[in-house]
């Protein structure tokens, strides 16, 4: 036989098995065979015979595939803020493929068909193309075939119900308003295409930077692939490769940005009902939480502050005095945020109309006249936030909220929801200066808004503006929190909830938070209850119920119910210095608040058991256990290493299970070993200065550790160039201290002291600051104060103490050795 090229058998073949899978089938189209590659630095422009593909290196880490069956358009994107990182990438071609190499990761881009899969330097597997299905489209939808990986699990998703592990499931991105949804529903209101894949000790991410609706198949209805896809444009999705989860999540946030500080009362509990009017009643429900003593920053007003549901205006007889009454909720100690849908009213003589009719700002039918859909006032149009013209011009109306002393803004209703719940397919938007239709840009509109309403309160206000947003989409969490909307009063809503939360931060967004109580019922007494301590564990804490549902405030449910919610909410503004620390750790690396287990744990696959799936780390150290009102005894699984219950000190050593009697009057809460958690004195709202002792817990545990304490003003701008005081607290079992490193930063501590109080430390240990020899004070420390009434299901009152050691010392900001 004749010698025949390898490379041209390669080719034959190839374009046989392209021919005899596509070029067939006129209903399913690839992009067929490379036929061109043009290989610049880090990217590589490749023509194929149906698509043009661009793949760059983002860093070594992060890898971009974009294919479209034209060629593909200018690039733009409204989640991604980041640029390629200059990157030492390796990438060469034979006949067959193109091979890159960073320092991370090796992607192969096969040629014939074209084909793009990932694997790790030594050669493993870790996400590729599924042969003979491919990247493909069907009219317009363009899907991404992958290999499904033996025994693999896919997290994340953002805002979507189900489990933890997704495996076996489908989900569809589509902005929807749910009136008290399902606990399984889908879609819901926010989009964020993001989803984390593990498999064979390794993991990786996958985000589709696509705004028309998206899919994503993670083995729901066949054994063969997971998939991604949207129903128009172009596939344009990073690739991201770290070996934990944790890094993924900063990666992908290092693409789409991290959240900003929040002010610091955005963390204090927010009462809220739908709605609070007048004033007078919005007073007394001040005073009631004042009187009550329980701690509270924030009320929120509901779209009965405004008049005839105007956006930016105030019914003058419910609120004469707008000014008059944010500046006398401040002097108590509360900030006032107020509901603002996009939705407005088409109503002559209304400024705010009229000013968006003279900008030509509101999104249009193609005949260029407005779109009219009704909402909460009428026939309203809607402003156009992918125009900057728009976002300008909501900016400045913001400015009426700012003038009022308002200090935060709820965007509600921005899926867009209209009654009906069909708004056009040919509403057309600007897309900042991209024209494109209701499909393309109906996922992205929330965002705009969002970013709208962040950008006129931060240019107004003068103060860091607190924004809130029901939907939206990757990226959001530069400019807002969001809540999971309309939930229902039900033991499994609360504990869906928690997973969306949990699901949300693994999705790059650290602020979260959900109706605290439920939207839509009244929920029982023990629910409440309930849901107000794992409130009190949630990065956004806020109690919220519906129009014509009973008061919801912690006083409406008895006695013993108040004395519940009090403690909790006690315990959360204690805590505020380690919550706000670890909210500063969300600025700096995308981690969220409430952490999944899959995010420490993830190859632990008891975290993903259905009986265990609930259970999340607050931050670093706690480790929250969350059960339905109506249990008696839960199943807690502890994952490896030591715990310490929060309430007695009892310690449970990991990898294992443990059926715990459940108390209406305690959540269980357990803290990891090595932990530090900073802690303040007990204060009404975070207006008022705690005493100037810093109380740092330490837990003795084998693993080092060590938590960044953070602090600046709270509410300026001024931690944006150095105000800010931090400080990196260490302990260290190996080297028996515990190290206090000097203060970073131009701010000055409000702690002059700091108390160091140790758990499970042995008692006559003694301690050594700074090499001096030092006197352990006995300390009680109860983090719940024992509840009067008596306690119905016969358990023993929760609130145990236990005895522990303290040491106290100046806070003169050097460097402080603590041995032990
Ligand atoms: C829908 C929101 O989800 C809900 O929280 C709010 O109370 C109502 N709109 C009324 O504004």
């Amino acid at each position: 036989m004749k010698f025949v090229p390898k490379a041209f058998l390669v080719l034959l073949s190839a374009a046989f098995s392209n021919f005899s899978v596509f070029a067939q089938n006129p209903t399913v189209k690839a992009a067929g065979n490379v036929t061109n590659v043009n290989i610049s630095g880090q990217q590589i422009k490749i023509t194929t015979q149906y698509a043009q593909a661009e793949i760059t290196v983002y860093s070594p880490s992060i890898i971009r595939v974009r294919l479209d069956k034209a060629a593909l358009q200018p690039d733009f994107s409204y989640a991604v803020i980041a640029q390629p990182q200059t990157t030492k990438v390796n990438i060469t071609q034979n006949a067959a493929q193109v091979t890159i190499i960073t320092d991370s990761v090796k992607a192969i881009i096969g040629k014939a068909p074209f084909s793009v899969s990932f694997f790790t330097l030594d050669g493993k597997s870790i996400n590729e193309e599924e042969k003979g299905l491919n990247t493909s489209w069907v009219n317009e939808s363009v899907t991404a075939y992958r290999k499904m990986q033996k025994d693999e699990r896919f997290i994340g998703l953002g805002e979507k119900t189900g489990p933890l592990d997704r495996a076996g499931n489908g989900y569809t991105n589509w902005n929807t308003d749910n009136f008290g949804y399902a606990v399984g529903q889908d879609p819901l209101y926010s989009t964020i295409p993001f989803y984390i894949g593990i498999h064979d000790n390794l993991t990786y991410g996958i985000f589709l930077d696509n705004t028309y609706q998206s899919d994503f198949n993670f083995g729901a209805s066949n054994n063969r692939f997971s998939s991604f896809g949207a129903r128009g444009g172009e596939m344009n999705y990073y690739f991201i490769y770290h070996k934990n989860v944790a890094d993924l999540i900063s990666s992908y946030t290092m693409l789409t940005g991290r959240m900003k500080m929040p002010p610091l009362w955005s963390l204090g509990y927010q009462q809220n009902r739908y709605s609070y009017y007048p004033e007078t009643e919005v007073y007394r429900i001040a005073q009631t939480l004042r009187e009550k003593k329980i701690p509270a920053d924030g009320i929120t007003l509901d779209i009965h502050y405004m008049d005839k549901y105007k956006v930016f205006t105030w019914d003058k007889q419910r609120f004469p005095d707008p000014k008059g009454m944010t500046d006398k909720l401040k002097q108590m100690g509360f900030k006032i945020t107020v509901i603002v849908d996009p939705g407005v009213k088409e109503e002559k003589g209304y400024g705010v109309y009229e000013r968006g009719l003279a900008e030509n700002i509101f999104v249009k039918y193609p005949d260029s006249t407005n779109y009219t859909g009704q909402v909460w006032p009428g026939w309203c149009n809607f402003p156009d936030f992918t125009n900057p013209k728009g976002r300008a011009w909501w900016g400045k109306e913001i400015n009426q909220y700012a003038q009022d002393g308002v200090s935060g803004i709820w965007n509600d209703m921005n899926e867009i929801a209209t009654w009906g719940q069909k708004m056009p397919d040919n509403i057309l938007f600007n897309y900042d200066g991209r024209i494109a239709s209701h499909l393309k840009t109906r996922d992205v509109y929330a965002l705009q808004m969002a970013r709208a309403s962040y950008e006129g309160a931060r240019n107004t206000m003068n103060k860091r503006p607190f924004v809130l947003t029901r939907s939206g989409y990757a990226g959001l969490q530069r400019y807002t929190a969001i809540w999971t909307g309309d939930n229902r009063s039900e033991d499994d809503h609360m504990i869906a909830g928690v997973r969306l939360l949990n699901s949300l931060g693994l999705s790059g967004v650290a602020f979260t938070g959900m109706d605290i109580g439920g939207f839509t019922g009244n929920p029982t007494s023990a629910l409440y209850a309930r849901w107000i301590q794992i409130g009190a564990f949630c990065p956004y804490f806020r109690n919220h119920t519906a129009v014509n549902t009973k008061s919801s405030e912690p006083w409406t449910f008895g006695e013993e119910v108040m004395e519940i919610s009090r403690n909790y909410i006690n315990l959360r503004y204690k805590l505020l210095p380690y919550l706000y620390s670890t909210f500063y750790e969300a600025t700096q690396n995308g981690h969220p608040v409430n952490r999944s287990l899959s995010i420490d744990y993830t190859f632990d696959p008891k975290i993903y058991d259905t009986q265990f799936q609930n259970q999340y780390l607050f931050g670093s150290a706690f480790l929250v256990a969350p059960f339905e009102s109506t249990k008696e005894f839960g199943k807690v699984y502890f994952p490896k290493g030591k715990w310490y219950d929060l309430y007695s000190d009892n310690v449970q050593n990991g990898n294992q299970e443990k059926i715990i009697q459940l108390s209406l009057q305690k959540l269980p809460v357990y803290v990891k070993e090595s932990s530090i958690v900073p802690m303040q004195s007990l204060v009404q709202t975070t207006a008022q200065k705690p005493t100037d002792t810093l109380v740092v817990h330490i837990y003795k545990g084998d693993i080092n550790n060590h938590f960044v304490y953070y602090e600046d003003d709270g509410e300026s701008f001024g931690n944006e160039s150095g105000n800010f005081y931090k400080r990196n607290i260490e302990f260290l079992p190996g080297k028996r201290s515990i190290v206090f490193e000097k203060a970073e930063g131009q701010f000055q501590s409000k702690f002059n002291t700091i108390k160091v109080i140790l758990h499970g430390f042995d008692a006559t240990s003694t301690l050594k600051v700074n090499g001096s020899l030092s006197k352990l004070k006995s300390e009680y420390v109860s983090f719940l104060t024992p509840v009067s009434t008596f306690d119905p299901q016969g358990f023993a009152n929760v609130a145990e103490g236990h005895d522990s050691k303290s040491i106290t010392f100046k806070n003169d900001n050097s460097r402080i050795t603590i041995g032990f």
